[in-house]
């Protein structure tokens, strides 16, 4: 999986047609969702960043933002795009399985959007990521988890999803990716078709990785378990279903 997003890093933005755009966009999103379940909190920190698309959106729009991802040169990329944009972010390499052991609590929103919670592979690697996440906020903070709806995605092999194809520095990039399902898991092929537009040479690479399908129902269920309440799915605030939850002002009395 680290492999993965190591060689992903320098082409992650080809996945958008226009990712500052994309920026912006979820940076809006995010920002009025913050605003309507936390109004005024503004500590947060991202424990999936990649290579920046909500830290450097969140930051520029003020926020005091902490990230960190597995991948150092996803982390290196999203310090480079920092500095380009002049956003102070701390960056770190970390698993978010160990988020509370990195940076300690007090936060007011911990984060982990655009798909990243089913690279974990079982429900006990989700159980103890929510629970260090739910230990990094303070009490009264929220959790912001954004994920593709797998309820609406076909099961099977050899399925092909597209992702357009890129102009860019005199190459052109097509990107799709292919699907092989055993049970609730997939192994996923992202294939970079790249054609040098001058001499039409071509070069094609393939990152590999591994998802497990999670449904929404069930990650709300390990984030209630992990001690967050008021946790929902929220719809058509965000481009992916969104959940939310809350860690307890006061600790429960189970
Ligand atoms: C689809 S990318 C999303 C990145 C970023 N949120 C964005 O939208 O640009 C998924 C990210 O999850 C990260 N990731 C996967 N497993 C992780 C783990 N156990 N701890 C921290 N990050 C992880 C990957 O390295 C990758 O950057």
């Amino acid at each position: 999986m680290n492999d993965f997003y190591d060689e992903l890093a320098p082409l992650y933005h080809l996945i958008y047609p226009d990712w500052n755009a994309s920026i912006r966009q979820q940076g809006d999103s995010l920002s009025r969702l913050i605003e309507a379940e936390w109004p005024g909190h503004r500590k947060v920190l991202d424990v999936s960043c990649g290579i920046g698309t909500q830290t450097l959106a969140l930051a520029g729009l003020g926020y005091a933002v902490t990230a960190s991802d597995l991948s150092a040169n996803e982390i290196e990329r999203a310090r480079h795009e920092a500095r380009l944009r002049g956003l102070d972010i701390d960056f770190s390499v970390g698993d978010m399985r160990k988020a509370h052991e990195q940076h300690g609590t007090g936060f007011d929103i911990v984060m982990s959007c655009d798909n990243s919670m089913p690279h974990l592979q079982t429900d006990d690697d989700l159980l103890a990521a929510f629970r260090q996440m739910t230990a990094c906020l303070r009490p009264g903070g929220g959790c912001v988890v954004s994920v593709r709806d797998y309820a609406k995605e076909e099961r099977g092999t050899n399925l092909v999803k597209h992702y357009g194809a890129r102009v860019e520095n005199g190459k052109r990039h097509v990107l799709f990716q292919v699907w092989d399902f055993t049970g609730e898991h997939y192994d996923l092929g992202f294939f970079f078709v790249t054609e040098d537009l001058s001499t039409h040479k071509v070069d094609t690479r393939v990152m590999r990785s591994r998802y497990y399908a999670v449904s929404t129902t069930r990650l709300c269920e390990l984030m209630r378990e992990a001690g967050l309440e008021n946790v929902r799915r929220i719809e058509g605030t965000f481009f992916q279903p969104v959940l939310v939850g809350t860690r307890p002002s006061q600790p429960s009395q189970l």
